[in-house]
């Protein structure tokens, strides 16, 4: 036993050590190809990076901090390298609008990046595909169950689940007695909004071994495809072994999501085929024009893997930032409640038709989603005024013409730009309203809330947190009928 794992470990050292000169030779030869197509003379400055790695080993765990740091050293369009591939960095909004909005037609395809295009969404799922007749026909068929008119078909169902959020929260949190980690409660109520629409079902509570599980897939997508999580997408020789970790991991990724889909639109299938009634959903409808759209099994499961993991852990992540913020603030709380129950009421919960009434919860949100220090001085600093004559919703401050006035650029822009925005912004209204109608939010005082960290490469959440989630009056209970 001890001297097969010597054995293992010489091997792996061995490897390394071969793997390691194997890259300084191909990585020469990229350079040179670099140098020889003249193309770094015209390139935009940047940082210098290493051989074959490039800027990678200095993105460490927080890259969008180095990124900032670069681009106030050389300017809002900056250039590196990461492995072999060359990045043109922008932080203009200006430049955004021009590159990716104006220029479309150019800038709308998207890198068939190795560990996320290539292994674990098969070439598929939207987000990771060129710019091409499938990119075009899979985003198509994907809009019809996000345009504003469906999200509306959808309002009951995610009333249904913002309630269900603070029932669980009211009972497991026994009235406000006991802490409660917010988290698993979040990501139930992303995940089943994201369930009902693609597969017509829902989970009835945080313990269904689908949530946990499709949570622990969602946040290993994040953790595998995440800027700085791979070496793979950016130092080629490296998928030359097969049994590099990161590889394997990115497989098994890919058979769970796939397995996990395929499941429930097997099970959907087989009920039409007996001739069952099955609630209208997306794969209902994409297994019904199969043919007709020339889809094949794996276009039918990642154009719903698309739904669940674009739309459950991002949703939940900003409930999840909004509980970690808000028990900082008690006089920010106190006043998003003082409007709640002006426009609202104790005698009802709010609806999305509340919406527009409610300026000040429009602001947090907001502010909970972005925050920009060109624009805002000490942007850090909490501060949901500074959105408080911002009139538009996200969908229509991204269709503003002047990029300078957009709220944020949290959903990216031009041709790709996320299409889940309606429903995002439904969700999150619903969430950060009803849990300020329902609760005081409070910190424990022996578990401070860490802001600073957070969890996650790529889709960012707060560390795990508890707080206390006291019932702000009788009517709670009441309304919720406990
Ligand atoms: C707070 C929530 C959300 C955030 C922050 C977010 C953010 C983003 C971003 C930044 C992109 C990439 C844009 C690009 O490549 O330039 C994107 C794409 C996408 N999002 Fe979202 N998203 C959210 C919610 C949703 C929801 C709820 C859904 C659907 C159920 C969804 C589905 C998609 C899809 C399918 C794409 C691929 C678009 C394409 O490449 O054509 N997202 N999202």
């Amino acid at each position: 036993m001890t001297l097969a794992s010597h054995d293992i470990s010489t091997f792996a050292v061995l490897s390394t050590i071969c793997a390691a000169l194997y890259a300084l030779l191909h990585g020469l030869k990229n350079l040179r190809r670099a140098a020889g197509l003249k193309i770094t003379k015209s390139l935009p400055p940047g940082p210098v990076g290493l051989p074959i790695f490039g800027c990678f080993p200095f993105l460490t765990n927080y890259p969008e901090l180095t990124l900032d740091h670069w681009a106030k050293k050389f300017g809002p369009l900056y250039s590196m390298w990461l492995g072999d591939q060359l990045f043109v960095v922008v932080s203009d909004p200006q430049i955004v609008k021009d590159l990716v909005i104006t220029n479309g037609a150019i800038f709308s395809s998207r890198k068939e990046m190795f560990m996320k295009s290539q292994i674990i969404f098969a070439r598929r799922g939207i987000t990771a595909t060129p710019y091409d007749e499938t990119w075009r026909k899979h985003r198509r068929l994907a809009a019809g169950f996000l345009s504003t008119k469906a999200v509306a078909t959808y309002l009951p169902g995610l009333e249904l689940e913002v309630n269900e959020l603070i029932r669980q929260i009211y009972i497991k949190g026994e009235a406000g007695l006991s802490p409660i980690n917010p988290a698993p409660h979040a990501g139930r109520t992303s995940l089943n909004n994201i369930l009902t629409i693609a597969f017509g079902i829902r989970t009835d509570s945080i313990d269904h071994p689908l949530v946990g599980h499709w949570l622990m897939l969602s946040r290993e997508f994040m953790n595998c495809t995440g800027p700085v999580s791979n070496m793979v997408d950016f130092v080629p020789f490296l998928r030359r072994f097969p049994n590099w970790t990161m590889v394997n991991r990115g497989k098994k990724l890919h058979r769970g999501l796939v397995d996990t889909c395929s499941g429930l639109i097997k099970d959907i299938d087989a009920r039409m085929n007996r001739g069952e009634e099955v609630h209208d959903c997306m794969a209902k409808y994409l297994l019904s024009v199969k043919e007709q759209e020339n889809l094949d099994d794996l276009d039918i499961v990642f154009i719903c893997c698309a739904f669940m993991i674009g739309g459950v852990e991002t949703t939940a992540a900003i409930k999840q930032w909004f509980a970690a913020h808000i028990p900082a603030y008690p006089d920010i709380q106190a006043r998003a409640q003082a409007e709640l129950d002006r426009v609202v009421g104790r005698d009802r919960l709010p609806t999305f038709e509340d919406e527009k009434s409610l300026p000040y919860v429009r602001a947090i949100i907001k502010w909970t989603m972005h925050y920009d220090p060109a624009r805002y001085p000490d942007p850090e600093k909490f501060n949901p005024d500074r959105y408080l004559n911002d009139k538009y919703s996200n969908a229509e401050s991204a269709n503003l013409s002047d990029p300078m006035e957009r709220d944020h650029w949290m959903f990216g822009a031009g041709r790709r730009i996320c299409p889940g925005i309606p429903l995002a912004e439904q969700e999150i209204f619903l969430a950060v309203s009803h849990l300020l109608w329902a609760f005081n939010m409070h910190q424990l005082p022996d578990e401070p809330i860490d802001l600073k960290e957070y969890d996650g490469l790529s889709g960012r959440s707060p560390v795990p947190f508890r707080i206390k989630m006291i019932p702000r009056d009788e009517h709670v209970k009441e309304v919720l009928g406990l």
